[in-house]
């Protein structure tokens, strides 16, 4: 179990995140809002590449600050920006990561086979990542994300970028490793996870607005006969503009 308690994060005079509070337990959350809404600062928030202002995250009941390794073992984060060692072989890449999240070195390389079938992507395995075409560095990043087979799952916009059939192939697999896990996955792209969502968290200005099934949310939100129709009726006059705010 994920808990997020008062988080809140200040860049500057800018509050990019306000006082949030979730429970996340086993399921695939949708995490939606327009451009600067925070997803990606609290999904690094999560993943403790940034630290918060003030509020605190707990998995199961501990600080995950004080787990250290311990809650890096059971972490898989794909980034939204690209941070991709351009020589590095597919491969190599994923082996470095590998190390770096202590699997076992006789568990490596079948896990690392494992996840480039997951992506579609073991015929690229032996070529530099910088001759890899910008959805194929997007779907190396999810590969690493799920390597060691983590209960928490964090996928900023796993399918920017991506041709509608790796996206869906993207969105089917998120589906097929839920189970036992948290999955929390960002996308501007509602179809992505409007079907296989157990939950969808609506982010704006830095402020948890809404969170609940798509169903629930089509209920709440009144005409709304899809997802699309939800994220249009609370975000439709925001698009336009950066919605975040000086305070
Ligand atoms: N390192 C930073 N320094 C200053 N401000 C930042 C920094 N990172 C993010 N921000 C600001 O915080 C707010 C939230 O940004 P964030 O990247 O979390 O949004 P997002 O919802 O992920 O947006 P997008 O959909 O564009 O990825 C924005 O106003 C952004 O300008
Ligand atoms: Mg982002």
């Amino acid at each position: 179990m994920l808990e997020l308690k008062n988080i809140s994060k200040q860049y500057g005079t800018r509050r990019a995140l306000d006082n949030v509070s979730i429970t996340l337990t086993n399921g695939i959350y949708g995490l939606l809002g327009p451009n600067g809404a925070g997803k990606s600062t609290l999904m690094n928030i999560i993943t403790g590449n940034l630290r918060p202002s003030s509020g605190k995250v707990l998995w199961d009941g501990k600080c995950v600050q004080d787990m250290g390794a311990a809650y890096r073992s059971l972490l898989g984060y794909a980034p939204q920006q690209q941070g991709l060692y351009d020589t590095f072989t597919g491969i190599r890449f994923l082996s470095y990561m590998a190390a770096l999240k202590g699997i076992p070195k006789k568990e490596q390389k079948q896990e690392i086979r494992r996840v480039l079938d997951y992506v579609n992507l073991t015929e690229k395995a032996r070529q530099p990542i910088g001759s890899y075409s910008g959805g194929m560095k997007q779907r190396i990043l999810v590969a690493q994300a799920i390597l060691g087979n983590p209960r928490l799952i964090i996928l900023d916009e796993p399918t920017a970028g991506l041709d509608p059939r790796e996206r869906v192939r993207i969105r089917e697999n998120i589906r097929n490793i839920s189970g036992d896990k948290i999955i929390l996955v960002s996308t501007h792209v509602v179809s992505d996870i409007e079907s296989i969502a157990s939950e969808i968290i609506l982010l704006r200005n830095g402020q948890i607005i809404n969170h609940d099934t798509v169903s629930a949310l089509c209920r709440k939100y009144r005409e709304a006969e899809n997802l699309e129709q939800v994220y249009l009726q609370v975000f439709g006059e925001e698009d336009e503009h950066d919605s975040a705010y000086p305070i």
